[in-house]
């Protein structure tokens, strides 16, 4: 996989695949900017080197229809403001608006395509549709880590009709700490999981179970394993489809000598009351419902954290937005903060549970993916890393 440095950019048209999927607000205006920032370094190269950069990305799922809240011309105005530079939006990203707007262009100017899900092909990974955008382009760059693992055209497909491919920084970068650690980690390595259900997390247990040393499970899947443990969770959300599941993941992990650690506490309520407490799991009543870990859980995961040379953490665990129970995934982030170990962050939850306990800054990296991310833990191979390596074959 070539990076930006190797190719020659000098008046040739170049293709950025960005991911701009970022929020907005009620006003329009883009709402957090990680993504857009992370990608900026890739431009800067890109118009330094005196190309003319086409951008495209998707913002949103309209489903392969024009739909005016779907626009990029926000990200236009945000991204122009960031690079302190005229970046000219385009209306359409395939065709004669393009293709005008390319032969009026000097080397370093910058053009912002319309969201490339407005055309189905994209999402299809339609030839056609893939063919025309790379009409007249020399160089293809993806710095779109977040949406790397969709085989769609802008992605994937596009990569067949054009003759030089390169790999963004920010994608780089992304693979680079992917690989210190999970590929080739300092041990001990511990995995920190968590969210709702098992059953979409499940191929990344299996697939880390080799790979760390310990695994801490928090949020509503730890109900699934205590049950599946037959302890008792008491009315708290449980995935009873999976409890088999849950059991022959306890054993394999057992087998491979991985260290499985689950809560022993609790922070929650009654069913249908409002008194928040924090309860040990052998006193749990049958009507309790847990939505955090308890302080004796946070405690069991500090001791574990505490020699680790390799963290990753995907997923809160416990229900944070809700101030009540944003104890646990405060307390678990400061203590990864904390630690002297790498500290390796993803997915979407967990990004702003470390955002809002203040703690973002002191990791060594938080990925600009959720689903990619997820998709690397299970061990795929991304298809739009896989494209980048086709490429030019
Ligand atoms: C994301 O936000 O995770 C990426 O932009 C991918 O978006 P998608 O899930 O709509 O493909």
């Amino acid at each position: 996989m070539k990076s930006l440095d190797d190719v020659v950019m000098r008046e040739r048209v170049v293709f950025l695949r960005a991911d701009f999927n970022v929020p907005l607000d009620e006003n329009k205006k883009v709402a957090d900017d990680t993504r857009i920032r992370a990608t900026l370094p890739t431009i800067e190269k890109i118009l330094n080197s005196g190309a003319y950069l086409l951008i495209a990305s998707h913002l949103g799922r309209p489903k392969g229809k024009v739909k005016p809240e779907f626009s990029l011309r926000p990200v236009c105005d945000h991204l122009s403001s960031l690079l302190g530079r005229e970046v000219t939006f385009v209306g359409d990203c395939v065709g004669d608006e393009r293709q005008k707007a390319l032969e009026r262009a000097k080397p370093g100017d910058c053009f912002l395509l319309e969201n490339v899900r407005f055309h189905e092909g994209e999402t299809k990974n339609d030839p056609e549709f893939a063919r025309a955008l790379a009409d007249g382009v020399d160089v293809y760059v993806n710095d779109a880590f977040a949406v790397s693992h969709r085989a769609h055209a802008s992605v994937h497909g596009i990569v067949k009709y054009v003759k030089e491919c390169a790999a963004g920084y920010q994608l780089q970068k992304e693979l680079e700490y992917y690989h210190k650690a999970l590929v080739d980690p300092k041990r001990p390595v511990v995995f920190i999981v968590g969210g709702a259900k098992v059953s979409t997390k499940i191929g990344v247990l299996e697939n880390l179970t080799d790979r760390c040393d310990k695994m801490l499970i928090g949020g509503a899947m730890a109900n699934t394993f205590l049950k599946a443990m037959g302890k008792s969770v008491g009315a708290s959300m449980v995935e009873d489809d999976f409890l088999e599941g849950a059991r022959s993941f306890l054993d394999k992990a057992e087998k491979a000598g991985l260290e499985v650690i689950l809560p022993v506490d609790g922070r929650g309520v009654e069913t249908g009351g409002n008194v928040v407490k924090e309860i040990k799991l052998e006193e749990i009543t049958p009507n309790f419902e847990i939505y955090d870990i308890g302080s004796g859980t946070v405690e069991a995961f500090k001791r574990a954290i505490a020699d680790a040379a390799t963290i990753i953490w995907n997923g809160p665990v416990g229900m944070f937005e809700k101030e009540d129970f944003a104890m646990g995934t405060f307390e678990v982030a400061r203590i990864v903060a904390g630690s002297r170990g790498l500290k390796v962050a993803g997915g979407g939850d967990t990004v702003s549970a470390l955002r809002k306990s203040g703690t973002y800054d002191r990791f060594d990296y938080v990925s600009t993916g959720g689903g990619a991310f997820l998709e690397l833990l299970e061990g795929k191979t991304l298809a739009g890393v896989a494209a980048l390596d086709e490429c030019g074959k």
